[in-house]
């Protein structure tokens, strides 16, 4: 392994992810301090990097800065610089505005921006750079998530000896969304420079390889995509009018199969949590001190929901709060006596519809609590803030009913936190049925969040479950999120990425 002196290239196993596991974070006093970034991807790579001696090649979090790499628990970080304009252009645009809306399912309207789509190029470009830097001969490179696609293509051209893998943290959608974006073939392109493409979902890996005969006239075959060793810098030869979109399905002979024809598979690979962590956490005396205490603050109520996400709006927390203020107007439930709390984190709070989104909440969250609190309690008690993993796990324990009403996510790993928390059993999770964690716990309350009478049905008869309904529904989804942990889902996919017969292995048997 690498050691802190270890020379540049050096490293066998290097991760490629738009964040450094830590944000660099400048207080208004000019003090400089380090916090555990948000979101699912460095939660949970960050328990898979400890201990591997690898780098971590990513951004800090702020514009117009690189510090020099830093070695930090076990990993080498090595910070990608970008300037004021790429976070407006690469980041808060083209990744945050035009992406991620359109790989979730259009929910809020995707913007198309050429000059966007060129930081994309360039931002892509460097992190290629920084990461062929720090591999050695025949290394491993692990390449995260939508704001990365052209890094496999372009980290190819650079290093054909190295093994490229690449994971999608969100979903890939359908080809009728896809074909929407100008640069569709560019993308499919770079993202086949891996060896291996993993998905959240089977779903997500199908219209992948739709996308490949579609926008990029290519073969594919099960999971497998044929790739014509084309030489970089000529014009893809698969990019003629009537070639794009009519390929078949199984080498129908349309496209002449070369010998050195480079086979890359896409396939699921469901992203989990460090979930003898939580469950850790959730066990120590002070996390159960501090879950009954927050019950205490919230005045003891007979049940408390819980929300917990970034505040975005894939994950459906006005139909949350639709459903829930209406549940109140109907007396199913009535406050005090239930309360819920909301934590939404904040998130890409430059980004329009962002802002519009928390404006919604913020109202809606006013309206419920005039509407049905009274002085010294309100039925909604909204967080604009995020927790570290003791505070959240508190949360989780004094929640009786979790609310998870996600309209499209890849994973959704809040669900799985809570399940992992709930060593005793009990508790309710309500699921949407548009996350990937709903194909693994069959057993929540699995809803869709756009039916507001079903959603309304589920937070009402979680709240009221029966303890011994609770327990066999608590039980076989913890049974599930023991077994397939983080640590069970990065050992999959890079096990698989060591079979796939990589550049250089075909190479020799040609
Ligand atoms: C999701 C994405 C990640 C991203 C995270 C936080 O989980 O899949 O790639 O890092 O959200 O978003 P942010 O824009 O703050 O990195």
């Amino acid at each position: 392994g690498a050691s802190q002196q270890a020379p540049i290239g050096d490293y066998d196993f290097v991760v490629v992810a738009n964040r450094l596991p830590l944000d660099r974070v400048e207080e208004p006093n000019g003090e400089v301090s380090w916090r555990r970034s948000p979101g699912g991807l460095v939660s949970a790579l960050e328990p898979v990097m400890r201990g591997t001696s690898g780098a971590w090649v990513g951004w800090t979090g702020s514009a117009d800065e690189a510090p020099e790499p830093l070695d930090e628990a076990d990993m080498h970080l090595v910070p990608v610089a970008l300037s004021e304009d790429e976070v407006r252009n690469y980041y808060e645009g083209f990744s945050n505005a035009t992406l991620w809306p359109l790989y979730h399912d259009v929910i809020a309207t995707p913007e198309f921006h050429r000059a966007w789509w060129e930081a994309y190029v360039a931002v892509n470009r460097r992190f290629a750079e920084a990461a062929a830097q720090q591999a050695g001969t025949g290394a491993s490179v692990w390449v995260q998530d939508y704001q990365l696609q052209l890094v496999p293509g372009m980290l190819r051209e650079r290093r054909p000896d190295l093994r490229i893998g690449f994971f999608n943290h969100i979903p890939f959608p359908g080809y009728e969304i896809f074909a929407q974006l100008p640069w569709r073939r560019q993308i499919v392109q770079g993202l086949l420079g891996a060896d291996l493409l993993g998905f959240q979902r089977q779903g997500d890996a199908t219209n992948f390889l739709r996308a490949c005969r579609r926008a990029a006239g290519l073969t594919t075959k099960g999971s497998l995509v044929r790739v014509p060793r084309g030489k970089p810098g000529e014009p893809d030869p698969f990019d003629s009018p009537i070639r794009g979109g009519r390929s078949g399905r199984s080498g129908s002979g349309e496209n002449p199969e070369a010998a050195d024809d480079r086979l890359v598979r896409a396939a699921a690979f469901p992203i989990s949590i460090d979930s003898a962590a939580f469950e850790e956490i959730a066990r120590r005396p002070e996390v159960k001190e501090r879950s009954a205490e927050i019950r205490a603050a919230l005045g003891q109520p007979e049940v408390v929901l819980l929300g917990v996400d970034r505040l975005d709006y894939t994950k459906g927390i006005l139909h949350r709060l639709k459903a829930y203020g209406e549940v109140l107007a109907d007396g199913r439930l009535s406050s005090p006596e239930a309360v819920l709390v909301l934590v939404a984190s904040p998130s890409r709070e430059r980004v329009a519809q962002y802002q519009l989104l928390r404006d919604e909440v913020e109202v809606t969250v006013g309206r419920i609590n005039g509407d049905y609190g009274e002085v010294g309690s309100a039925p909604v008690h909204y967080l604009h803030q995020s927790y570290p993993p003791e505070e959240m796990a508190a949360l989780y324990l004094a929640a009786d009913v979790m609310l998870v009403t996600s309209l499209r996510d890849g994973m959704n790993l809040v669900a799985k936190e809570y399940v992992a928390c709930r060593y005793e059993e009990t508790g309710a999770l309500v699921l949407s049925e548009f996350t990937g964690a709903a194909d693994e716990l069959g057993s929540a309350f699995v809803v869709n969040p756009h039916d507001i009478d079903g959603l309304k049905d589920a937070i009402t008869r979680a709240a009221k479950i029966a303890p011994a309904e609770a327990r066999r529904r608590m039980r076989s989804m913890r049974r599930r999120v023991r077994e397939y942990d983080v640590a069970r889902w990065a050992g999959t996919f890079l096990d698989a990425l060591g079979r796939e017969p990589n550049a250089g292995q075909l190479a020799e048997q040609t």
